[in-house]
């Protein structure tokens, strides 16, 4: 539990909201755990008067949280296109290829991003802690290290001759305890013109869009362009661009550059803004605990309604989203049947708490599902697009946000 802001020390951590105890997002389980206790841990979020970040206070020890990690980046479209679209234009921009540039990833998963490098020819290599999403990267051809990435890692890259043109760091920085070591690991990395991208769910979103079931114990920190370019301003790196994008929900994908060898930039337009809007105040954050009881009140009336007019309701994406979903909201296997989700890994699993068995997207069919709630809402369209034989069958879909307001579903 942390009693001090995550990046500038500060004491001055002010309650934003408290989601009680809550199982870890993704320690599915097996059918014999299922009659073991399960830990959980508090879920308490919490925002920085000095530094404007936005953080939970407990810290899970990493070897709980990552003991058998679950995510595959290459399981969404969505990521491959994004990751792929980024990619080319930055290899356009700077003239990367065989001859030219070399790129580093923190938290490079199964080599999504990478890939798109080696295809070019442009040298590469991605640093990733979980050994069995690295040895996927690794089949896929991506030069991956296994381990995290920290300030000494940067020092020991460097002094092997390793120094990057482009540093990546896609939805990695909200899991990082040593948060410092991280960033200043970074600058490390970079050559004097080199950049680094970074791409985060941003707070804004979360906030405005009472995307609270983003908050989990992996995901420590919760980033507006203030709060990040702060960060980094720290360890002498200053934010040049920054754009807000579609995926996730809403994330923010912002550009450093080593402030040593800049001669001017811009403030960007999103920090004005943020400003107008009153990020840099607790009073902004502050509003959505009422609108999460409200989106609660929502979903458990929805599921009581769904089950007496006797419909089948089942959820599709068995994400960490879910687990804070359906605790916080006390939504479970009475009223769920299953949880679709086409990674092999979490089927024949149970969800966290509710102990809601995962299945093959198949079964929304076997088993004449009438209505999906969309747990993996942040890839609706890829989803619907997939499935559209269930939609066209009368089959609905709901994203859990469709429940916040009276009149905005029927059935
Ligand atoms: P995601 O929402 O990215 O992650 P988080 O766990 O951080 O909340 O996870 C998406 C999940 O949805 C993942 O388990 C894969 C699953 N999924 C499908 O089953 N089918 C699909 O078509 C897509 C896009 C995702």
């Amino acid at each position: 539990m942390i009693l001090k802001c995550r990046s500038c020390d500060s004491l001055k951590i002010k309650n934003v909201v408290s989601l009680g105890f809550v199982p870890l997002a993704n320690a599915l389980l097996t059918e014999d755990q299922l009659d073991q206790p399960e830990e959980k841990f508090p879920l308490d979020l919490v925002f920085c008067e000095d530094c404007k970040l936005v953080q939970i206070v407990e810290t899970v020890p990493a070897e709980k949280l990552f003991k058998s990690y679950v995510y595959l980046s290459s399981m969404s479209q969505t990521m491959l296109e994004s990751s792929r679209e980024l990619v080319e234009g930055i290899i356009k921009e700077l003239g990367l290829g065989p001859e030219k540039g070399t790129v580093l990833e923190i938290g490079s998963n199964d080599g999504y991003l990478l890939k798109n490098y080696v295809k070019a020819g442009v040298k590469c290599i991605g640093v990733e802690p979980a050994q069995n999403i690295a040895t996927v990267a690794r089949d896929n051809g991506v030069h991956t290290i296994t381990g995290f990435f920290n300030l000494d890692r940067a020092k020991e890259l460097v002094k092997s001759g390793y120094q990057v043109d482009v540093l990546h760091a896609n939805n990695v920085l909200a899991h990082v305890e040593d948060l410092n070591s991280v960033i200043a690991g970074i600058a490390v990395m970079l050559k004097p013109d080199g950049v680094a991208i970074v791409e985060t769910h941003y707070v804004g979103d979360l906030i405005e869009k009472t995307q609270f079931d983003c908050i989990y114990h992996e995901h420590l920190c919760y980033y507006s362009a203030t709060s990040i370019s702060n960060l980094f301003a720290k360890h002498g790196l200053t934010m040049v661009k920054a754009e807000r994008i579609a995926i996730h929900g809403g994330s923010l994908r912002a550009y450093f550059k080593r402030t040593d060898y800049l001669d001017k930039w811009d403030e960007s337009p999103i920090i004005v803004e943020e400003k107008a809007k009153g990020m840099q105040k607790l009073a902004y954050y502050d509003w959505i605990g009422p609108e999460i009881m409200r989106l609660k009140m929502g979903l458990q009336w929805f599921v009581q309604y769904a089950k007496n007019t006797g419909k089948k309701l089942a959820a599709y994406g068995a994400t960490a989203k879910s687990t804070t979903l359906l605790n916080f909201c006390g939504v479970g296997k009475e009223s769920i049947e299953f949880i679709a989700d086409s990674t092999p890994f979490k089927q024949g699993k149970y969800a966290p708490g509710t102990h809601i068995p995962i299945v093959e997207p198949s079964e929304i069919y076997n088993r004449n599902t009438d209505i999906l709630l969309l747990t993996a809402w942040n890839f609706a369209e890829e989803i619907e697009k997939k499935e559209s034989r269930f939609l066209e069958k009368g089959g609905k879909m709901f994203s859990p946000f469709s429940f916040h307001r009276e009149g905005e579903w029927s059935l």
